[in-house]
């Protein structure tokens, strides 16, 4: 697909409008924050917890400023070769034991050849610095807790200078740098040298009112009743004591669950029926079927009411 970039934003109330463009509803505390980071030309760096819409950031960014999407996504054990570049091995192999077929072979050049950018395998941090008629890219580092602190280090010296240093070849510097979003889940604290080179932000749960509006915009088939006792009994469920508070993701998924099953309200048996969609542990599924339903529903409803 071929895409046309757009300037960044130059306020926050374009921002947001942005967002709004890609059915992303922000508050204003997110918006002012990617506001900033798009024209000081800084990473942000989006910590919360799991589903409230950090990696949709990046996406969505893409989508509106019409640039390339790189993603990397973070595991245990990521290294340079999977993250940045390596060499084609069984190519430079072969183009060797080719020269040599021939009876050609001047190490010098041959040296020079096979260490050339037709051997090199670009990764996603490369991919970024390179030029893009398009603009420059938005670089998703995705959920960065899962790689170890020496990987940390090393995108530490490439958020930096948006440089790569490859010693076959020489450096790779990004004339326009990327547009970078990094995520994190918290399952272990980022080093504040990394922090320092971003800006930061939490994304919380979002509000009901919020959350109203997510859930209207995303699946516009449910009702109304239907999408505000949703919203609430999602939003008191996260009050309560559980291994794993349900993200907006799966107030989404609920909600496109029980319009498939054409329910119009909450009631005891279908929401026994469906926790599974809300909740993935069974600890915490086991407490909320039957009359545990029953109990949130009605003080659902018993704020709703009061509410109107
Ligand atoms: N503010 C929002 N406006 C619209 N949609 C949202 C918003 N927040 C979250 N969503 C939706 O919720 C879903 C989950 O978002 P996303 O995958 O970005 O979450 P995440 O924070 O990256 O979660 P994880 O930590 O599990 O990776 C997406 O479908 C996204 O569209
Ligand atoms: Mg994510």
């Amino acid at each position: 697909m071929k895409t046309t970039a757009r300037p960044v934003p130059s306020s926050i109330d374009e921002t947001l409008a942005l967002l709004g463009e890609a059915n992303y509803l922000a508050d204003r505390s997110l918006a002012t924050v990617l506001f900033l980071a798009l024209r000081m030309g800084r990473p942000i760096f989006l910590e919360g917890e799991a589903g409230v819409g950090k990696t949709e950031v990046a996406k969505v960014l893409s989508q509106t400023l019409g640039r390339r999407l790189i993603r990397l996504q973070c595991y245990e054990g990521l290294d340079v070769a999977a993250a940045v570049y390596e060499w084609n091995y069984a190519e430079q192999m072969i183009a060797i034991r080719l020269a040599e077929a021939e009876g050609n072979v001047d190490r010098n050049r041959l040296e020079h050849d096979v260490f050339s950018e037709r051997y090199l395998i670009k990764r996603p941090l490369l991919q970024a610095l390179e030029p893009d008629t398009a603009g420059a890219p938005v670089l998703l580092i995705d959920e960065l807790d899962r790689t170890d602190e020496a990987f940390e280090a090393f995108l530490l010296e490439v958020l930096a200078d948006f440089q790569v240093t490859i010693p076959e070849m020489g450096t790779v510097k990004a004339a326009h740098p990327p547009i970078v979003v990094v995520t994190s889940n918290r399952t272990r604290e980022i080093h504040d040298a990394l922090k320092r080179r971003c800006l930061y932000h939490w994304i919380g749960y979002p509000s009901a009112e919020r959350e109203l509006s997510i859930v209207r915009t995303k699946v516009p088939g449910v009702g109304k009743r239907l999408s505000q006792e949703v919203v609430h009994f999602v939003q008191a469920l996260r009050k309560q004591d559980l291994f794993k508070a349900p993200g907006v993701a799966e107030t989404l998924d609920w909600a496109s669950a029980l319009a498939e099953l054409d329910a119009v309200a909450l009631d005891p048996a279908t929401v026994s029926d469906t926790l599974g969609v809300l909740l993935k542990y069974q600890d915490d599924i086991a407490r909320f079927e039957g009359s545990g339903a029953k109990e949130l529903i009605d003080q659902v409803r018993a704020e709703l009411r009061a509410a109107e």
